[in-house]
């Protein structure tokens, strides 16, 4: 990482490459191989995705992002008061956002700790909170955030209360068990004062859900359409995108918005010297979106070992932000053991 010339420069903390899992290849010769073609989610966020995504957050549609942020700015002195003074605030996935500098500018934390898959994202992000928060210790820790067990024993955070902050409903992007396998293994980066400040989407009409991930305006769809680009580019796939259409679909029994690559002929597609079959009509499974009404929320994380000290909406119920504390169950099942690195 490059240091800027008058900011301390971010600490870098690189974890073990096994955190990292499988490869693109790998995930893509699975996910199109299968029965029902899929691909994971995961791997929308190159730069084009990433920029992209950025514009859904500004779409008229996407109430997702504008509906999070008032809730946190209308409540913000009573949500940063839940993070003690001194403590830490640890962002996984890439954090540095508008809603991050907001909750870091209220709580003032002495240490935030940013895990990111994308090392580029993670030292742009983590050399900006640094410039803009020079009394805040930031540091950056290269990893798949949903494979990492504990945090890296080089990061030494001390016994100070830490939170975890997930915001935008990326939880939605994990399935209920992955929501639970994700909660569990929190905890053990929390130890048992953590505490989690989490942003759910709530269930509502189907219309405005669909509406969400199919916007008038088509930016959803390139996005979605953006992940064959990237195969193209970077496994020398040879997806011909105009022969594929963005769907989204809300699955009411399921809960979440799915969006899926639909091919619009009978076509073959070759991928790191593999061929795939299409039939004109079938897709590919790219995202779930998972949306919780409240009382769900709160039973699937009591089930991960949490209780909801806090629940915080905006008048329509639109969106919600939990703070969820280690229930007393959970912390003599698993107590806090020190000195082992987290
Ligand atoms: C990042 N994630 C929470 C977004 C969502 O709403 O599931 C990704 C997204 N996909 C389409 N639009 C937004």
């Amino acid at each position: 990482m490059r240091a800027h010339p008058s900011i301390p420069a971010p600490d870098l903390v690189l974890v073990a490459s096994d955190t990292f899992g499988t490869s693109l290849l790998d995930d893509v010769h699975r996910g199109l191989a299968g029965q029902r073609k899929t691909l994971p989610a995961k791997w929308f966020y190159d730069a084009s995705g990433s920029e992209l995504f950025e514009a859904i957050c500004e779409l008229p549609e996407y109430y997702v992002t504008r509906t999070e942020m008032a809730i946190l700015s209308r409540h913000l002195d009573e949500i940063a008061a839940t993070m003690p003074p001194g403590g830490t605030m640890i962002e996984p996935g890439s954090g540095a956002g508008v809603k991050t500098r907001l909750l870091l500018q209220a709580s003032v934390p002495a240490t935030y700790v940013a895990i990111d898959i994308s090392r580029s994202m993670l030292e742009l992000g983590a050399a900006q909170t640094a410039r803009q928060f020079p009394s805040i210790r930031v540091v950056a820790i290269h990893a798949d955030y949903t494979r990492l067990d504990r945090l890296p024993e080089a990061v030494d955070l001390g016994d100070a209360a830490r939170t975890l902050y997930f915001p935008g409903s990326t939880i939605g992007n994990f399935t209920p068990e992955e929501t639970r396998a994700f909660l569990g293994r929190v905890a053990r980066w929390l130890g048992p004062t953590g505490s989690v400040l989490i942003g759910v989407d709530t269930k509502k009409d189907r219309a405005v859900l669909e509406a969400a991930y199919d916007d008038s305006e088509g930016v959803t769809a390139r996005f979605n359409l953006n992940l064959l680009a990237r195969l193209n580019a970077e496994l020398d796939a040879d997806f011909d995108l105009a022969r594929f259409r963005h769907r989204a679909r809300y699955d009411e029994a399921l809960g979440r918005v799915e969006m899926h690559l639909e091919s619009r002929v009978d076509q073959e597609v070759t991928v790191g010297q593999r061929r795939f079959t299409f039939r004109a009509g079938e897709t590919i499974h790219t995202e779930s979106s998972y949306k919780y009404a409240p009382a769900e929320f709160r039973a699937l994380c009591a089930g991960a070992g949490y209780e909801c000290s806090n629940t915080w909406t905006d008048a329509a119920g639109a969106f919600a932000i939990y703070r969820l504390v280690r229930s007393a169950s959970a912390t003599t099942i698993t107590p806090h053991r020190t000195g082992d690195g987290t």
